[in-house]
């Protein structure tokens, strides 16, 4: 989604704000757009698609000066057009926004009828106009700033750039993360930490809220009330190493390998002397009687599978919700309902949405995020971080594994402490996940089984993914993986669901992708897999070897995946869910990691 940056350097800003700018092009955009002074002259440069097209235009256009603003856009309102990019200027002012102003247009009447018209079809340039309004009564920049943001509503985070002064840049957040750099002598503001990693590792995150005045040797940080606030300044240690492909073709390729590693981290982070410790306090779950869980997209699906575990394992009550759903159903959360959040980036607005509808009516908040300074940790009571480390790909892969690498432990210790799990029991699990990342690194040796599926995957319209009890997620996460970055047409179904329907579908042309551990439920799969071969369909079965000894033939493909405890294999199944996906993308010629319409991370509603 949006990203934005602001500079106050010592050196020339635009070669800055683009480098930034590309360090954010992981959220997902379609245009972009800087902004500077010279001076005292305020210019912007705007280019519609990659950032190489803004790159190109500087060379032919330079913009000078030390101070500037720069954006990524991805479009809600109006289409991704050069006047519809931001930086969005009316007059001497120019903002850049993340967010939606959900008052735009009743703002945008108010202001034409004082001769300010709108020249794009945003809500940003309803903040540029009003800005400007302010201005032209002759408020300082700072009251302008804070008249602006008292008349909005929706979410923003935003910075304010003046004609004339090229010491200051205010900035102000509700609802889309920002966060404020220091240099020497510099000062930086940016969506993300990983914004600013090359510039400085001193940040302080903006509260909700909050709104920056900003020099290049000041920054004041007021809160809603308008009050002065002490925010802390962290030192972040963000390996810029991670943001290089480290010599693989895409993010996404080098997420899936990393796999192996990063669950071993994980693990090793909730193990102390063999035994799970969760972090702070950790929960009691003999006091818990169901759990909520909310999350999003590839998220959500972690959470069913954890629903799963939860249920088997601990004998707690699971619902899942997906978050743009939930609190708009009202749902009456019952007293000892523990509300769990998954999110990636943690600052998804759906699911931060649905966080803040269960403060104060469920017993506890727990999020599970891969950004532990992100604003659905920090409005959690307990945080379960994932140590997956920064995921760049738009399709989430090796967030989705280490999700339910938590998950699970999570439930194995909510099993032990509810008396469902013996201590042998648990130790048994334990060990049995130890082995899970070299299972992992074993399973991605099916690479080139399905790089060569995925040519014929390629050819099709629709493709169907089933499986059934736990590997049911596993199937909608294939269908969504494969959407995501090739673009095909695919629908999971829970395998028993299919003559209820679906099988409609079936014929040649429609292959549907099996995934099917030798588990206690194999032999119904294996009756709903004849059902479509007897159609006529195309079958590929990923199975373990016993799976395949006992399927016999008559499939059209199979891809044989590493025996693994029945339990934990949809941490490993995960793998041909994810390779597939990335091979029929890659022989469709699709942009892998920043697919087409898709934002990393979600902050609007
Ligand atoms: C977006 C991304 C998905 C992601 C979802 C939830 O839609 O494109 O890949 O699964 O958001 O994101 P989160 O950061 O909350 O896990």
């Amino acid at each position: 989604m949006c990203g934005i940056v602001g500079v106050l350097g010592r050196h020339e800003a635009a070669p800055i704000l683009v480098e930034a700018l590309k360090r954010l092009e992981y959220r997902g955009y379609d245009s972009a757009g800087i902004a500077t002074i010279h001076n005292g002259t305020l210019d912007r440069r705007r280019a519609v698609g990659k950032l190489v097209n803004l790159s190109d235009l500087l060379v032919h256009e330079p913009l000078p000066g030390k101070a500037g603003i720069g954006h990524t856009r991805w479009a809600t309102h109006g289409a991704p057009t050069v006047t519809n990019a931001h930086p969005h200027r009316s007059g001497t002012v120019c903002v850049v926004h993340n967010g939606i102003i959900e008052n735009f247009r009743e703002l945008r009447d108010e202001l034409a009828a004082k001769g300010l018209h709108p020249e794009t079809e945003t809500d940003t340039e309803t903040v540029a106009l009003l800005a400007r309004s302010y201005l032209d009564q002759g408020l300082s920049p700072r009251d302008v700033a804070q008249q602006t943001l008292a008349r909005l509503e929706g979410a923003y985070a935003l910075v304010f750039l003046f004609e004339g002064d090229d010491d200051l840049l205010i900035a102000a957040r509700k609802g889309s993360p920002l966060a404020i750099g220091y240099g020497e002598g510099e000062a930086f503001v940016g969506s993300d930490a990983i914004a600013l990693a090359p510039m400085t590792d001193r940040i302080t995150y903006l509260d909700e809220g909050d709104m920056a005045v900003v020099t290049r040797n000041s920054v004041e940080i007021r809160d809603a009330a308008g009050q002065l606030a002490n925010r802390p300044i962290r030192k972040i240690s963000i390996d810029t190493g991670q943001i290089d492909k480290r010599g693989h073709r895409h993010f996404m390729a080098k997420e899936i390998a990393e796999q192996p590693t990063v669950l071993a981290d994980t693990l090793a982070h909730y193990l102390t002397d063999g035994q799970i410790a969760l972090p702070g306090e950790g929960l009691d779950f003999r006091e818990v009687t169901r759990i909520s869980m909310v999350a999003c997209g590839t998220a959500s699906y972690a959470c069913h599978v954890a629903k799963y575990w939860f249920e088997q394992i601990a004998g707690l009550p699971v619902d899942v919700d997906v978050a743009s759903e939930f609190r708009y159903r009202e749902p009456p959360l019952v007293a000892g309902t523990l509300g769990l959040f998954v999110s990636q980036s943690g600052e998804t607005a759906d699911t931060l949405a649905a966080l803040r509808y269960c403060a104060g009516k469920t017993d506890k908040i727990v999020s599970v995020v891969n950004v532990p300074e992100s604003s659905i940790a920090r409005e959690s009571d307990l945080v379960l971080p994932i140590h997956a480390g920064i995921e760049i790909g738009v399709a989430s892969t090796k967030a989705f594994t280490c999700q339910l690498m938590t998950l699970v432990l999570v439930a194995l210790a909510a099993g032990h402490q509810r008396g469902h799990l013996s201590d042998d029991a648990l130790a048994a699990r334990i060990e049995d996940l130890r082995g899970l990342p070299g299972l992992v690194h074993h399973a991605l040796g099916i690479e080139a089984d399905c790089a060569r599926i995925a040519r014929a995957l390629a050819e099709a319209r629709d493709i169907l993914f089933l499986g059934r009890g736990r590997m049911f997620p596993l199937a909608l996460e294939g269908a969504l993986k494969l959407k995501e970055i090739s673009y095909i047409h695919a629908e999971a179904y829970a395998s028993g669901e299919l003559k209820h329907g679906p099988i409609a579908l079936v014929d040649k042309t429609v292959p549907v992708i099996v995934m099917a551990p030798h588990d206690e439920l194999f032999d119904k799969t294996v009756s709903n897999m004849q059902e479509v071969m007897a159609r006529g369909g195309k079958v590929l079965l990923i199975t373990d070897a016993k799976g395949a000894e006992v399927a016999g033939d008559g499939t059209w493909d199979r891809i044989v995946m590493p025996q693994v405890s029945p339990l934990f294999a949809p941490l490993l199944y995960a793998i041909p869910a994810q390779l597939l996906a990335y091979h029929t993308a890659i022989a469709k010629g699709t942009d892998v990691d920043q697919p087409r319409n898709l934002a990393k991370s979600v902050t609007v509603e």
